[in-house]
Order: structure tokens, then sequence, then C-alpha cells
């Protein structure tokens, strides 16, 4: 039975909801961290820690949460971070997150490892933002790629996004081999029957896989050898924005932008890599002070509530990326629970723009953080 999802008033209470209706394979992929998980609990307590000075007597009855990035609209400063095996969670998998996002108008990046094909997920965000009348509804759709052994193929793949009307592409770096989630190994984790990873299907490779999670079946998708020098075999490949995902220093966002690199995400993949990673709120801080200038910065990882956009812009980001929680949300109520997610994040983070006396995204400065004597 799909819970009534307006009762449902913040992430966390779709996480509750998502692990009843899940398997316990499935809702352990999606959680889980590596090793003992400390990034990945240390990314939500870090935001915490980020305390707001909030300004008194601004008019804020005239708000507008609405941003720009890299020509994309969006319609609050947040994008859908790419999330593997959607279909675990909904019969629709990205298709549905898709049309979600097209409603709410904020961008989604699809994971090249998804459980629909990508060009089935660019046309059934547009079709959704074109059946709308909803003023914010925008399908803006970004392509994330692993840069594989197989060249040929990721050029390929990153060509075929493209044509598929993708506005960016997003390189996801901090995967030279997979993180170690020890659920999923225990667990002996696996591709249910009936799905596979789409966009990945070569001739003579299987796309199924089990063990830690990433096995060797999908081993070739990665490569430990890359270097910087990789980066421009995407960037030669296509002629969309690049953006460059898995930075948590300043010299190495320095360098993506050396690269080509339009915009960087300070990430550490939601802790699902190396565990004792920094969490990302507090990368970010040397991040923004050294490449602000330069271009865009979007951080992820632990963001759960819309006063938690307010902190990462304060503290340089352009925007947000949320993974788990809309994977809760997919699981709780298909699109529609979704939407309710992005929807409770729009409304929260509108509210905490108004109580830090912020009329807009703007507004949101750096004076806006406590720092203690
Ligand atoms: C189940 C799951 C699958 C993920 N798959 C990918 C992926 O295919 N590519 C990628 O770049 N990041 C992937 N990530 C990392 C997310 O893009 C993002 O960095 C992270 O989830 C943000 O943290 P949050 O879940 O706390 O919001 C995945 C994360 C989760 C939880």
């Amino acid at each position: 039975m799909t819970p009534d999802l307006n009762s449902l008033l913040n992430t966390e209470s779709f996480q509750a909801v998502a692990q009843s209706r899940l398997s316990k394979m499935a809702f352990d992929y999606y959680r889980s961290g590596a090793w003992g998980e400390w990034t990945l609990q240390a990314n939500m307590d870090a935001w915490k820690k980020i305390r707001l000075l909030p300004r008194a007597l601004v008019d804020v009855s005239q708000r507008n949460s609405a941003s720009d990035l890299l020509g994309m609209h969006m319609a609050f400063p947040l994008l859908i971070a790419p999330t593997a095996m959607q279909c675990m969670a909904d019969p629709e998998g990205e298709v549905a997150t898709a049309r979600a996002a097209a409603q709410a108008g904020v961008p989604m990046v699809l994971s090249s490892l998804s459980t629909r094909s990508l060009e089935d997920v660019v046309s059934a965000a547009n079709a959704n933002a074109n059946a709308n009348a909803n003023a914010n509804a925008n399908a803006s759709m970004v392509m994330q790629i692993y840069i594989s052994s197989d060249r040929g193929f990721t050029k390929a793949l990153a060509q075929r996004a493209q044509a598929a009307g993708c506005k960016a592409l997003m390189v996801t770096v901090d995967t030279p081999v997979w993180g170690v989630r020890e659920r999923d190994i225990h667990n002996s984790f696996c591709v249910p029957h009936g799905m596979s990873i789409v966009n990945l299907q070569r001739p003579s490779q299987p796309t199924g896989h089990s063990g830690s999670g990433m096995g060797q079946a999908l081993g070739w998708t990665i490569d430990a050898s890359l270097t910087w020098k990789d980066l421009d075999l995407i960037r030669q490949s296509v002629n969309i924005p690049i953006m460059v995902k898995g930075i948590l220093r300043a010299d190495d966002a320095g360098r993506a932008f050396d690269q080509g690199a339009s915009a960087v995400v300070v990430s550490n993949h939601g802790g699902r890599q190396l565990d004792g990673a920094a969490p990302t709120a507090e990368a970010l801080p040397a991040i923004a002070r050294a490449v602000a200038d330069r271009g865009p910065i979007i951080v992820d990882g632990g963001i759960r509530r819309g006063v938690d956009i307010v902190r990462a812009l304060a503290m340089g980001a352009s925007a947000v990326q949320v993974g788990r929680p809309i994977l809760w949300g997919l699981a709780a109520g298909g699109q529609a629970g979704v939407e309710r997610v992005l929807h409770i994040l729009a409304h929260e983070f509108d509210l905490a723009l108004a109580l830090s006396g912020c009329p807009n995204v703007k507004a949101v400065t750096a004076d806006l953080i406590c720092r203690q004597a």
C-alpha cells in the first residue's frame, strides 16, 4: 500500500518508509557507506555544526529561490545526485525520478550505472516538462560518466548523452577502485533479475554483478590508472560543459578548472569510497577560497534539510546535490514520492531563506556563518 506521502514531513521519515518497502539487500545498497561508515555519518553531522547568524528586519515578503547553473534553470539551487540502479526502488526507476525532477524544475544527474537507458530518461523528462503547466517545470538532464578502461566506449557514451539532449556531463573522479561496502558483501549483493545496467551493455560483457556491490563484471567501467590528462578525452568528445565530481582538495579543484572543467563537485561519493575522507562541509571552505572566482562549486554529502542548502551557499557553493533522500522518496512513492521529497526541501529552503533575512539566493553570503571567537 502506498503511504500517505503528505504525512511525511521530512527526508528522515522517508528513509523509515523506504526501509519498510525495500528488500534488505536494496535498502542496504542504498544506505551503505564504505568500511566503518565514518564518512557517511560525518557528512550529515558536519552540516549541523555550521551555525547561522540570521539577519533581522529584512523585507522577505517577496522571495525568489531560483538560480542558474551553466545555463540550466533551477527552481531552487539543488540537483538530483547520480545514484545507481533506481529500478530497485521503483519499477519505473530513473524515468520516475526524471519526471519528478522536471516537475519540480531541478536538474537531474543520471548515473551511468542506471537501470533505464539514458535516451528513455531524457525523453521522459522532456515530455513531462512540456506537458506541464507549472511555471517552474523544466527538464535539465546531466549525464554522469566514469572514464572506463575502454576509452572508446566512454567517448561513445559521452557523445550519446550529448545527442540525447543532456545539458552537461559530470565526470566522477573519486573511484580509481570501488570502495568496499561490507553490508553488500554480507548480503551477497547482485543486480536483481530483470534489471541490467543498460547504458553499459557491451556485446562481450555481462552487466550483472555480485559480491561487494561492484564486482568483477563492472570492473572495466573504472580505471585505476586515470590521471588529469585523461579528462581531455571527455572534453574533446563533446561540446557541452563538463563538471568534475569527487573533489575534496583546493589544489585538485584548481586542476579541474585548468583542465577545462566548467564546475567542480565537492563530494566524497556519499561516504562510499574512502572511509575517513573529510566530510564535504569541512572540505568546502578551502575549495571556495581557492576557486570561487573560476566557476560554480556544487557540494553533496549529507544534505538532508533545506537549511543545509543555506549553509552550503553561505560557505561558497552555488548549488547542492542530494542522493539518498531521492532514493527514499522513490521507494516510498515512485514519482510522487520524489516530488514530495523535492517539495519538502524546496519549502524548507524557502523558509530558511526568509528566516535568515534573505529574499533571494544572492543574499546568502559568508557573513551568515557564525565564526566562534
Ligand atoms: C546508492 C548510491 C549510488 C550511487 N551511485 C553513484 C554513481 O553511479 N555515480 C556517482 O558519481 N555517484 C554515485 N553515488 C554518489 C552520489 O552521487 C552522491 O555523491 C552522494 O549520494 C551524496 O550523498 P548523500 O546520499 O548523503 O546525499 C551514489 C550514491 C548512492 C547512495
